[in-house]
């Protein structure tokens, strides 16, 4: 790869051990991936945030870090960590994972990295701009910047991020080149889509197929973001989508290549089947939306749904610090806890310890939650539309 001569001197140890260790590691993965150079980025959004993902590994490994002085270079925003950093006691979640949590997002803090814990970074506070260059590594902010913005970033690991952040700049491969943007299927959509649940479906159903290619749809309704970022995130859970166009929707999908595109059909039948397979259980003991985090609109519908209701079982509305602050102005979080639900703030139910906290079944309306929660979470789901969920936690 080609060095600048700034980048160089940080190789060679000018801004620190961790800022020359970052250079190397990124310098690393631009020659696995045949990159030439090196390019600047607007932000990076870091992951492994969670204790029970990074567990006490990844604890030690971000306090040496922090301790050893490393310090980002440009606006870095967090995943989503294991708790409510806020109301964790209130919430229920276990001390001693608590008291954890809190080590690593203090060797975050010192870092100079913004504790937003959320995996909607650009609902709140981080939206990059078309074409910007970023490194991101939550798979749903990766798939909703890439597609629905039109920013590139790759699917970047936690240290990947990290380093990029330390040393604000990425090696040039991938989803920043533009050959690497063209699709390479054709999803022909008949089926009647109107819930953010069936975006999910349709998501979870297309990731499964086109694994890490890229899918143009068409056939889409008008769809608003909640619903695009709904997509996103199924289809980076069940295969490993980081870019697709959708006529009419998003910004690339006019310039895509649309010949020779291998063609998928997604009809009400396949609709139906998706729901179906991921909803193998009925009963929830746990309702969890916001997956991922959950938007005001959709903060304001689950109040709508749940004015004057009486919850049997725990609700959670995941969501980021931002949403819930602005929810509790506007009365929706109050509507939500007067029938017994909570909205939670910079955790969702993959990253959380649920199994720990006795939940074994839960209903979600996020293709991405339905496939992570039986092997992360050992949890069984019941999928369905935000009513059908509210009708399921009020039995
Ligand atoms: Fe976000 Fe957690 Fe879903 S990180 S995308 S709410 S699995």
């Amino acid at each position: 790869m080609h060095l600048t001569k700034e980048e160089e001197r940080v190789l060679a140890g000018e801004r620190g051990e961790v800022a020359a260790r970052s250079m190397r590691l990124l310098t690393k993965l631009g020659d696995i991936y045949g990159a030439e150079k090196m390019i600047p980025i607007g932000s990076a959004q870091v992951a492994g945030v969670s204790y029970k993902s990074i567990g006490d590994p990844g604890r030690d490994f971000l306090e040496d870090y922090a301790k050893l002085g490393a310090k980002v270079k440009v606006p870095t925003f967090l995943n989503p960590a294991g708790m409510d950093i806020e109301d964790w006691e209130e919430l229920k979640f276990p001390k001693k994972f608590a008291e954890q949590q809190m080590r690593i997002m203090e060797a975050f803090r010192k870092m100079g990295i913004i504790m937003s814990a959320s995996c909607t970074p650009y609902l709140a506070g981080n939206l990059p701009r078309y074409r910007e260059h970023i490194a991101w590594s939550e798979s749903s902010a990766v798939a909703f910047s890439n597609s629905v913005i039109g920013a590139r970033t790759n699917r970047e690991g936690g240290p990947s991020a990290l380093a990029a952040a330390i040393c604000g700049v990425t090696p040039d491969y991938g989803y920043h080149r533009d050959e690497n943007r063209e699709p390479h299927f054709h999803i022909k959509v008949s089926a009647k889509l109107e819930f953010s649940s069936d975006f999910g479906a349709l998501g979870w159903f297309v990731g499964k197929i086109v694994k890490d290619k890229i899918p143009y749809f068409t056939g889409l309704p008008e769809a608003g973001t909640d619903e695009l970022k709904a997509l996103g995130a199924a289809m980076a859970a069940s295969g490993a989508v980081a870019l697709y166009h959708a006529e009419g929707l998003t910004p690339d999908a006019r310039w895509a290549k649309k010949d020779n595109l291998q063609s998928v059909d997604f009809t009400p039948r396949d609709l139906a089947e998706t729901y179906a397979k991921l909803s193998p259980a009925k009963d929830p003991d746990l309702v969890v939306i916001g997956c991922p985090h959950a938007s005001m609109k959709e903060i304001a519908r689950v109040a709508e749904l749940l004015e004057g209701k009486h919850l049997k079982k725990p609700l959670w509305v995941c969501t980021s610090r931002v949403m819930k602050e602005a929810a509790r102005r506007m009365g929706y979080a109050a509507v939500i806890e007067k029938a017994g639900g909570k909205i939670v703030a910079d955790t969702c139910m993959v990253v959380a310890p649920i199994e720990e906290m006795g939940f074994k079944t839960t209903g979600v309306n996020s293709g991405k939650a339905a496939s992570y929660l039986p092997g992360h979470c050992k949890q069984n789901v019941m999928y369905g539309r935000v009513e059908d969920l509210i009708e399921a936690a009020s039995k």
